[in-house]
């Protein structure tokens, strides 16, 4: 079941904004425009740690203290930042420590932003300690609502605090040389190590030729989860600082775009206590890509709420072109958002500052400074509609029978893989799977390898290159007891050390597939191989194993090629379930049939039948019901209705069998109640 994040009445509505970028005089004109845009969240402070701490022991919170009292005026709830993002140039100089070192071994000095290094003893001393003055601070403001931590935490430090700390983390790891020695498989290429102490951090200057090439794919990836949990360490100690004060307000960090490679978000999903991430697509992004997007990140919180934290209400402006949200679009990916299971809907920003580098990014309140501009109309027009809707979806859970397995680790040994192709992207194959199931309106959760299966109806695990302990457990049980597995080429070949499975290919996963997969050819671009599914002819290209059945059967062969008449798809009756593999990379046609078939012999059906373009997505409270379309097309849609059920935002009623009209960017709320 999900969860409400917030007990208020309706979805927030708000988002970023930074009054001490202005004069005094501005920002009550500020609280009437956005209360004439219906917004009601605020956050705040999210850079002003040079303004709060001007040198080692002074405080000075008389500015936001202001902020927040206006704030606490005009009934805002307030999502309050600890301004950790960005240190102060005074700390950088005095303590170069907090200063990282890029992965060329540059180090830098002064400047941007989300750059402090997450083994300085000063950002960790200093970070926290802002934490919690503001925590004890502002403690008894009730119109709180959550923290937000720091800011889009991610990068990389190779400085020397993080080889030592590196090093400390190692021996936690593995506790003896002789342990490390045998996991990094040091004895290739001559590098046992006698002394903790000969351990350098893997960078351009040590094992790496680029940032994804690496001689050592197995201290890279260590390296890789000890950055991610690095980073997430100064997230904890900030938590618990504000806890201190605060135990009952819920903390948030606001996690970046969609999957960010850098940082294992599984992992960070379990110490926040609601999720929040940053919504900002390129021109190119498919709704499929935004929902995927949701999925993920509504996914590492295993059912903790979530809340879109930002979005754009127009234009960014670190898009090399940055192409305006055309009317309607914005309501359209705020909806989105709450279909996926967002129970908040912010900005960035609500106002535009006048300098430096997010001046032309969009914002509520434009430079014309008014509200006689597109985007505020339309603000204020969905804040309008949100009010309206009420606490109606708040906490409704998903529906989804269907889970997808992502998981950072396995990522980052995939794509640190030498051979066999460097077009494999682990992202790109998760997306064939996602989109076939998105574009059929079937609901998915992602989960990850450590994720409790029960419950699903087909669990899909596209290239399962890394399994860690007890994954082959989870999908063993799932099959044997009536589950629908499915996964691809690839797979099963290394253990959570990236060190190979021996005896055979899919390695762990071999009895549950019923194969053995002997090599593995990987095509130039140009080339393609072909197969016959159910008598439609379609591509394989990038990789094609090359398989003996080991009591799959086989359910198409390779047309092409010394290995012409192998299986190229197989499924293996498994317990009461079925495990399917699909050992090459095809097209999208074949994969929503392959889907579509699976998931119809699970009675596994689509939220709605819609016109493509539409999405549908459910989510309900005990028996009531909410549908969610989405019309992302251009042009107008008709659906017919299969049940008697009211539009929320219209406000119109539909009797089963009636045509509802979608407006081309349209959105619907159709609710019923299940007798
Ligand atoms: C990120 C940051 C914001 C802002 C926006 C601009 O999401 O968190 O501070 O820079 O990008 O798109
Ligand atoms: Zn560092």
């Amino acid at each position: 079941m999900w969860r409400k994040v917030w007990e208020t009445e309706k979805i927030a509505y708000g988002g970023d904004y930074n009054p001490e970028q202005w004069p005094e005089e501005t920002w009550e004109e500020d609280m009437r425009l956005l209360k004439l845009a219906h917004i009601d969240t605020l956050t705040l402070n999210v850079f002003s740690w040079a303004a709060l701490q001007p040198s080692e022991d002074e405080y000075r919170f008389e500015k936001l203290d202001k902020i927040m009292e206006m704030a606490k005026r005009n009934h805002m709830n307030v999502c309050l930042a600890t301004s950790t993002a960005a240190h102060p140039a005074w700390m950088a100089k005095k303590y170069p420590d907090i200063l990282r070192t890029d992965f060329k071994g540059i180090k830098r000095k002064f400047g941007a932003r989300h750059n402090s290094c997450p083994n300085s003893p000063t950002y960790r001393k200093y970070s926290v300690r802002l934490a919690e003055k503001l925590a004890e601070r502002y403690q008894n403001y009730d119109n709180i609502v959550g923290w937000h931590i720091a800011n889009e935490y991610g990068g990389e430090c190779y400085c020397e605090n993080c080889e030592k700390a590196f090093r400390v983390w190692l021996r936690k790891r593995y506790e003896t040389l002789e342990e490390l020695n045998r996991v990094w498989n040091t004895s290739f290429w001559g590098h046992t190590f006698y002394d903790w102490e000969e351990i350098v951090l893997p960078d351009h200057r040590t094992e790496h030729f680029t940032e994804d090439l690496t001689t050592a794919q197995t201290i890279s990836l260590d390296y890789r989860r000890f950055n991610s949990e690095s980073i997430l360490d100064c997230f904890r100690m900030e938590y618990e600082a504000v806890k201190k004060y605060t135990p009952d307000v819920p903390v948030t960090t606001n996690l970046m775009e969609g999957a960010y490679k850098a940082l294992d978000y599984r992992k960070w999903g379990k110490f926040m206590d609601f999720i929040s991430w940053d919504n900002y697509p390129s021109n190119e992004d498919s709704f499929s890509r935004i929902a995927f997007s949701h999925d993920l990140m509504r996914g590492v919180g295993d059912g903790k709420p979530f809340v879109l934290m930002e979005q754009t209400p127009s234009a960014q402006n670190w898009q090399p072109v940055n192409t305006l949200k055309r009317p309607g679009v914005m309501r359209l990916w705020s909806y989105q958002a709450v279909a996926h299971g967002a129970d908040a809907v912010l900005f960035f920003q609500l106002k535009r500052s006048i300098g430096s580098c997010e001046k032309y990014h969009g914002a509520v309140i434009d430079h014309a400074g008014h509200e006689n501009t597109r985007v505020f109309r339309e603000v204020a027009e969905l804040g309008a509609e949100l009010d309206k809707l009420g606490g109606e979806i708040l906490g409704a859970s998903g529906a989804a029978e269907v889970a997808l397995m992502f998981d950072w680790e396995n990522w980052w040994a995939i794509e640190y893989s030498a051979g066999p192709s460097v077009y494999l992207k682990y992202l790109d194959e998760i997306m064939k799977y996602y989109t076939a199931l998105h574009e059929q309106n079937i609901a998915v959760d992602i989960v990850g390898q450590e994720s409790n299966l029960f419950g699903y109806k087909v669990v899909i695990a596209p290239i399962l290159y890394m399994t860690k302990p007890g994954v082959d457990d989870r999908i063993r049980k799932f099959v044997q007891e009536g589950g629908n597995f499915v996964t691809t080429f690839f797979s099963g070949y290394v253990d959570e050390n990236d060190l190979v499975v021996i005896g055979g290919y899919p390695g762990r996963l071999r009895d549950i597939l019923g194969i053995w997969v002997e090599e593995i050819d990987a095509l130039p671009e140009s080339k393609k191989n072909s197969f016959v599914y159910k008598g439609n002819t379609y591509s394989a290209g990038m990789l094609c194993d090359i398989m003996h059945l080991e009591g799959a059967k086989s359910l198409a062969e390779y047309q092409e090629d010394f290995y012409a008449g192998t299986p190229v798809v197989t499924c293996n009756s498994f317990g009461e379930g079925y495990a399917y593999y699909v050992g090459t990379r095809s097209e999208d046609a074949f994969y929503k049939k392959l889907i579509q078939e699976i998931c119809e012999k699970q009675q596994v059906y689509p939220a709605a039948f819609a016109p493509s373009g539409v999405e549908a997505v459910e989510r309900f409270r005990n028996n009531e019901h909410y549908l969610f379309l989405l019309n992302h097309n251009e042009a107008g849609e008709e659906i017919l209705m299969f049940r008697d059920c009211v539009d929320l935002l219209s406000g119109r009623s539909y009797q089963e069998k009636e045509t509802l009209n979608l407006a081309a960017k349209g959105v619907a709320i159709l609710k019923w109640i299940e007798e």
